[in-house]
C-alpha cells in the first residue's frame, strides 16, 4: 500500500482508538468533516475531541457544543461543505482570509439559527449568495466581500432585522439592488443596518427610490464600482445619519436631488464619474463635508458656487470636468482645512489669485486644462500647483513657468520608523521590528474606502493609526509587539491603501492562535480607526512562518480530494433545487428544538450509548427525502436484499447513494449503530465511502459517497459504455484487491465483506475500483480469531464452496469471490450461464502449453484481442489460486495484491498511476469498433448502484 495512505490510516486507527470523544457527536462530525476536507487546518487538530482538545480556532460552550469558529489567515484550501449546517449553535464564522477557501457558499449555512457574526472576507468563495442567508435571524454582522460571488443580492437579506453590517463589495453580484414588494423582502427593511457597502460589483438598474426611507440609520452607503443607472433618488436625502456616501463610478443620469442638501451629517460625498446633469448641486448645508467629488459628470455650465466657502471642513475639493466657468475667487482657498482642489478640464477664466490668507495645509491645486490667463505672483504658496493646458503656460515667462511642468507633485511616502534603536540585519524571511527586533510580520494591506483627507504626507495620520492599532491589540490582548505601517497609496478605486506588519511580541514567529485573532480584530470591525479614516477592510497575507509548517494537516489530500474529484462538480442545477428544499427543511429543523438532537430518538436502553462517529453526518428522514424527490423511482438506482438505493443530491451539490432499508430487513438498534460506527471509520480509495446516515421513525438509511461510472458489471457487460481493456482490468482488479486487503487486514475489527461480486466493485470517474455493500459485512469479535459461524449469505456463483459446506466464514471466503471476479474480469461472463460454472469451464479449459493457455475462446473480446495481453497467464495462475477448494491452499489478500503488481510491473505498468490517465481510449471515442447502446434501462439491475452518466459519442 501506498506510505502515504498507510501513514494517513494510522492516524485515523490512532485517533479511533484513543478518542474519549465529549464534543456534540454533531458538531465533532462537521468539524472532522472540514479537517478532511481542508488544506492546512491547524496542527492541534489531530487531538482526538474538537472541544476537549482545544482545537485552535475552534470555542465550545459548557454544553460541548461549537460556539465559535474563526480561522482567519490559516491558509486553508477547500471548500466549506453542506455539514457546516449542524453546527447548531454556532454563532460566529470567521474564515477570512483564506484566498484556497472556494467553491459556493452552501445553502445549509441558512440552518446556524444563532449565527450573529458571518465572516467571510477575502477568501475565494463564488456561486450565488444563497438565499436561505436571509433566515439567520440572529446575524448582526454579514462580511462577504472580496470574493467571487455572482448572481443576484438575495431580497431575503431583508429579513436580518438585527444586521449592523452588510458588506458585498468587491464581488461579481449582478441585477438590481431589492426592495420590499407585496410579500418580498428587500434591502429598504434594514432599518438597524448602519453599512450598507455594495461597491465594485456589477450592480445594474436605478437606485430604487424605495431603498431609503426615513426610519434607516445608515451611516456609509457604498455603492460605487457598478453599472448602476437612472438617477439618484430624493429618498436618499431622507436619511439624516448618513456620513459617508459614494455612488461614484456608476452610470448615474439626471439632476443631483435638491433635499441632499439636508444630509447635514455628510463627511465624504463622492459623485464623481457618472453622467449626472442639471445645475450644479447647491451643498449649503453640508456644513461638515470633509471630502467633496463631482468630477466627471455633466452639470449645466455654471459660475464656481459661492456655497464652497461656507462648507468650512473641506479637506478635499475634486470638480474635474465639470463645466465651471468664469473666475475663481481666493475665499475657496481661504477654507482652513482644505489640502487639495482638483477643478482641472472646467473652463476657469481670468486672474489666479489664492489670496492672503490660503490654507496652511494646502497641498495641491490643480487647475490643468482651462482658460487662466495670468497668475497673481507673491503670495508664498509653493507646494503644487498644476496649470499645463491654461493660455498663461503659453505666454509665460519667469519663475511661475515651473506651474507649466508636472514635475511638483511630491509623492508621498511613509514608514514607520525605528524607535530610537538601530535596525540590525535580520535572518531571511524576518524583518527588524520598530523596536529592532527580528520576527516574522504578520501583514497585509489595509483599505480606508473614503478617507476624510487626501494629503497623505501628513505624518501625524500614520502615527494615530499605529497607536489605534495598537490599542486594539492590546485590548484584545494579544501577543503583538509593535506594527508597521508603509507604501501609503491612492489606489485606481480612488481608496487609501496601506500596507501593515504586525510583529510578535517576545518571540520571532506567531502561532495560529495569535495569527487568526489578530485576523479576528480586523475582520470583525473590533478594531475602530481614528476619525477621519472612514469605512475601511483589511486583507491579510497568508502567514508562512507557522513553527510547524510542515506539520500541518495535508491529509486532505489522500481522501478528501480523492472523493471530491470523485463527486466532481456536476449537477448543480439539481444540486441547486434540492439546496432549496434543504434550507426550508432546516428552518423547520431549528424551529423544534427536540428534532434538533440528531440521537434524540437513540434510546439509551436499548441502543446503548450515542454513536461515536468518525466524520459521518447524521441526516434527518426529511433531509434524505427532499433529496431524492421523496425517494422517487426515478432517483432510484438499485435494489438488493437489504432495500433499494436512491440517487440523491445534497445541499452541497455532492451526489450520494442512498441505501434505504426495507421493513423487515432493518437491524437492531445496537446492530446498526455498530455498523456505522464501524463504517465511518473505514476510509480508503478503494472503498465506497459512507457520507453520513438516518437512524429515524423506523428508518434505517446508509448515506454513501456516490460513484459515478456504475458497476464493474455494466461496464464488463457494456451497459455503462466504458470499454475496459487489459490494462484497465488489472487496474481494476489492483484496486479492488487493495480494497478487500485493507478490510481484512487493516480495519479494526477486521472485516469481512461476504459479497464480493462485479456489481459490488464500482468504478469511479477516473476508473478506480471501489468496493462497495460492505454495509452487511461481518465483523470479526476478538473472542472468534480465525471465522465466525453465520447462516450463510453471499451469491451464488461467487459462493466459496468450502464455506457453504461449513458455515464457517473466513476471510478466504472474500478470496474465492474475488477470485470469480477476476475470471469475470477476462471472460466477461456471468459466474453461472446457461448452467455452466465459469470456474470448472476455466479449469478444465487450461491448457499451459498454448498462447493464452488456449483460453482464446472463453475471453471477452472487448479485452483487445489482437494486442499483447501482457501477464495474462500469470493473471489465470492467481485466479486459479484464490478459487482452490480449501481457503488454506488460497492466498491471502494482501498476497494478492502483490501478485497483481508483479504482474503489471512485468506488463511495464505503474501500480500506482490511476486507469482513465494511463489507458487508451474510452470506448466509443475511438470510432469504428462495435458500441453498446447506452439505453434507458441503464438503472434496472440489482446490486451496488450505476452510473448516471458515460457519454457515447
Ligand atoms: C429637505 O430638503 C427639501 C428640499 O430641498 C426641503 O423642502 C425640506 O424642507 C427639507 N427637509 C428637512 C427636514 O429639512
Ligand atoms: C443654497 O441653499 C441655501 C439653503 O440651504 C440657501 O440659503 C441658498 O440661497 C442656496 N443658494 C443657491 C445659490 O441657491
Ligand atoms: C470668463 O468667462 C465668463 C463666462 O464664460 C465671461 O462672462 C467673462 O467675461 C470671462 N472673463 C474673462 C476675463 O475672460
Ligand atoms: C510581508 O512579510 C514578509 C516577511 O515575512 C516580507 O518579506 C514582505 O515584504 C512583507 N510584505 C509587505 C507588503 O510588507
Ligand atoms: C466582534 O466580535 C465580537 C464577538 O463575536 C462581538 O461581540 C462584537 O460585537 C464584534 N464587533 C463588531 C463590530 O461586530
Amino acid at each position: 500500500m501506498d506510505q502515504r495512505i498507510k501513514a494517513f490510516l494510522l492516524v485515523v486507527l490512532f485517533q479511533v482508538s484513543s478518542a474519549a470523544a465529549q464534543t456534540d457527536p454533531q458538531d465533532a462530525a462537521a468539524l472532522n468533516s472540514f479537517k478532511r476536507l481542508w488544506k492546512n487546518t491547524p496542527p492541534n487538530w489531530n487531538n482526538p475531541d474538537p472541544c476537549n482538545g482545544n482545537w485552535v480556532g475552534i470555542t465550545c460552550n459548557s454544553n460541548f457544543r461549537v460556539i465559535s469558529i474563526t480561522l482567519s489567515s490559516m491558509g486553508l484550501e477547500g471548500q466549506l461543505s453542506g455539514d457546516i449546517g449542524s453546527l447548531s449553535e454556532l454563532q460566529t464564522l470567521d474564515l477570512s482570509y483564506n484566498k484556497g477557501l472556494t467553491g459556493s457558499l452552501p445553502e445549509a449555512i441558512g440552518s446556524l439559527m444563532k449565527l450573529s457574526n458571518l465572516i467571510l472576507l477575502g477568501c475565494s468563495f463564488s456561486g450565488p449568495i444563497p438565499d436561505a442567508i436571509g433566515s439567520l435571524k440572529q446575524l448582526v454582522f454579514l462580511s462577504l466581500n472580496s470574493n467571487s460571488f455572482s448572481g443576484e443580492i438575495p431580497p431575503s437579506i431583508g429579513n436580518l432585522s438585527k444586521l449592523y453590517w452588510l458588506d458585498l463589495a468587491d464581488n461579481k453580484l449582478t441585477g438590481t439592488i431589492p426592495v420590499s414588494s407585496g410579500g418580498t423582502p428587500g434591502l429598504d427593511m434594514l432599518i438597524h443596518t448602519k453599512h450598507f457597502h455594495f461597491g465594485k460589483n456589477q450592480l445594474k438598474g436605478t437606485i430604487p427610490s424605495r431603498l431609503f426611507n426615513p426610519n434607516m440609520v445608515l451611516i456609509h452607503v457604498l455603492l460605487d464600482g457598478n453599472q448602476l443607472t437612472g438617477s439618484i433618488p430624493s429618498t436618499l436625502g431622507l436619511v439624516k445619519t448618513l456620513e459617508v456616501v459614494r455612488l461614484d463610478r456608476n452610470s448615474l443620469t439626471g439632476t443631483i436631488p435638491s433635499n441632499l442638501n439636508n444630509l447635514t451629517n455628510v463627511q465624504e460625498l463622492h459623485l464623481s464619474n457618472n453622467q449626472l446633469t442639471g445645475p450644479m448641486p447647491n451643498l449649503t448645508g453640508m456644513n461638515v463635508l470633509n471630502y467633496l467629488d463631482l468630477s466627471n459628470n455633466s452639470f449645466d455650465p455654471s459660475d464656481i458656487p459661492q456655497w464652497f466657502s461656507t462648507l468650512q471642513g473641506l479637506t478635499t475639493l475634486a470638480m474635474e470636468g465639470t463645466h465651471l466657468q468664469g473666475e475663481i475667487t481666493s475665499a475657496v482657498f481661504s477654507i482652513p482645512q482644505l489640502q487639495s482642489v482638483n477643478l482641472k478640464n472646467n473652463q476657469i477664466n481670468g486672474t489666479l489669485d489664492i489670496g492672503a490668507k490660503y490654507s496652511g495645509q494646502l497641498q495641491l491645486i490643480d487647475l490643468q486644462n482651462n482658460l487662466i490667463s495670468n497668475v497673481l505672483e507673491g503670495r508664498g504658496y509653493s507646494n503644487s500647483l498644476f496649470l499645463q493646458g491654461n493660455p498663461f503656460c503659453d505666454s509665460s515667462t519667469g519663475p511661475s513657468t515651473n506651474y507649466c511642468t508636472l514635475s511638483q507633485q511630491s509623492i508621498p511616502t511613509y514608514s514607520t520608523r525605528p524607535k530610537n534603536c538601530l535596525p540590525p540585519s535580520c535572518p531571511s524571511g524576518q524583518m527588524s521590528n520598530p523596536n529592532c527586533k527580528c520576527a516574522f510580520p504578520y501583514n497585509g494591506t489595509l483599505y480606508f474606502r473614503a478617507p476624510s483627507f487626501s494629503d497623505l504626507s501628513n505624518e501625524s495620520l500614520y502615527i494615530s493609526l499605529e497607536s489605534s492599532l495598537m490599542n486594539s491589540f492590546k485590548t484584545a490582548q494579544l501577543p503583538v509587539d509593535s506594527v508597521s505601517l508603509s507604501n501609503p497609496r491612492k489606489d485606481s478605486d480612488n481608496y487609501f491603501d496601506l500596507d501593515l506588519e504586525v510583529f510578535p511580541s517576545g518571540t520571532e514567529r506567531f502561532n495560529e492562535l495569535g495569527i487568526l485573532n489578530i485576523g479576528f480584530v480586523l475582520s470583525n470591525q473590533t478594531f475602530k480607526p481614528p476619525k477621519g479614516f472612514g469605512p475601511f477592510f483589511f486583507i491579510g497575507s497568508p502567514y508562512g512562518a507557522f513553527a510547524d509548517l510542515s506539520s500541518r494537516s495535508n491529509n486532505s489530500v489522500s481522501i478528501g480530494v480523492i472523493i471530491g474529484a470523485a463527486i466532481g462538480g456536476f449537477l448543480l442545477v439539481s444540486a441547486l433545487l434540492c439546496a432549496g428544499y434543504y434550507a426550508i427543511r432546516q428552518k423547520r429543523r431549528a424551529d423544534s428544538v427536540e428534532q434538533n438532537k440528531p440521537f434524540s430518538s437513540w434510546d439509551p436502553n436499548s441502543s446503548g450509548s450515542t454513536p461515536q462517529l468518525k466524520g459521518a453526518r447524521w441526516f434527518t428522514f426529511d433531509e434524505l427525502k427532499k433529496c431524492t424527490n421523496s425517494f422517487s423511482e426515478a432517483n432510484a438506482i438499485g435494489s438488493g436484499g437489504y432495500g433499494k438505493v436512491y440517487r440523491g443530491t445534497l445541499s452541497t451539490g455532492q451526489l450520494v447513494a442512498i441505501k434505504r432499508a426495507q421493513r423487515g430487513s432493518m437491524q437492531g438498534n445496537i446492530e446498526f449503530k455498530t455498523e456505522i460506527e464501524l463504517l465511518s471509520r473505514v476510509h480508503h480509495k478503494n472503498l465506497v465511502s459512507l457520507v453520513g446516515f438516518c437512524f429515524e421513525r423506523d428508518e434505517q438509511m446508509l448515506v454513501y459517497e456516490y460513484v459515478p461510472n456504475g458497476t464493474l458489471k455494466e461496464s464488463l457487460s457494456g451497459k455503462s459504455g466504458i470499454r475496459l481493456d487489459w490494462t484497465r482490468r488489472l487496474r481494476v482488479a489492483l484496486g479492488s484487491a487493495r480494497g478487500l486487503a485493507y478490510l481484512h487486514e487493516h480495519a479494526n475489527p477486521p472485516i469481512i465483506h461476504r459479497d464480493i461480486k462485479s456489481t459490488n466493485i464500482l468504478l469511479d470517474d477516473r476508473l478506480n475500483a471501489k468496493v462497495s455493500d460492505f454495509g452487511l459485512s461481518k465483523l470479526m469479535g476478538d473472542n472468534e480469531k480465525d471465522h465466525v459461524t453465520t447462516q450463510v449469505k453471499g451469491t451464488m456463483g461467487y459462493l466459496d464452496p468450502e464455506y457453504y459446506m461449513s458455515q464457517q466464514l473466513t476471510e478466504k471466503s472474500d478470496v474465492y469471490s474475488f477470485g470469480v471476479v477476476m475470471l469475470e474480469l477476462i471472460t466477461a461472463r456471468k459466474p453461472i450461464e446457461r448452467g455452466k460454472y465459469i470456474v470448472r469451464e476455466v479449469k478444465m479449459a487450461i491448457d499451459k502449453t498454448k498462447d493464452l493457455y488456449g483460453l482464446h475462446e472463453f475471453l471477452d473480446p472487448a479485452i483487445g484481442l489482437g494486442t499483447t495481453l501482457k501477464g495474462f497467464e500469470k493473471f489465470v495462475d492467481l485466479a486459479m489460486s484464490c478459487v482452490e477448494e480449501s481457503g488454506a491452499d488460497r492466498p491471502m489478500m494482501s498476497e494478492v495484491v502483490k501478485e497483481i503488481e508483479n504482474i503489471m510491473q512485468l506488463a511495464g505498468l505503474n501500480p500506482n498511476a490511476d486507469s482513465a490517465s494511463t489507458s487508451a481510449s474510452y470506448g466509443g471515442t475511438g470510432g469504428g469498433h462495435p458500441r453498446h447502446p447506452y439505453n434507458d434501462d441503464l438503472f434496472d439491475y440489482s446490486g451496488g448502484y450505476p452510473a448516471y452518466k458515460v457519454e457515447p459519442h
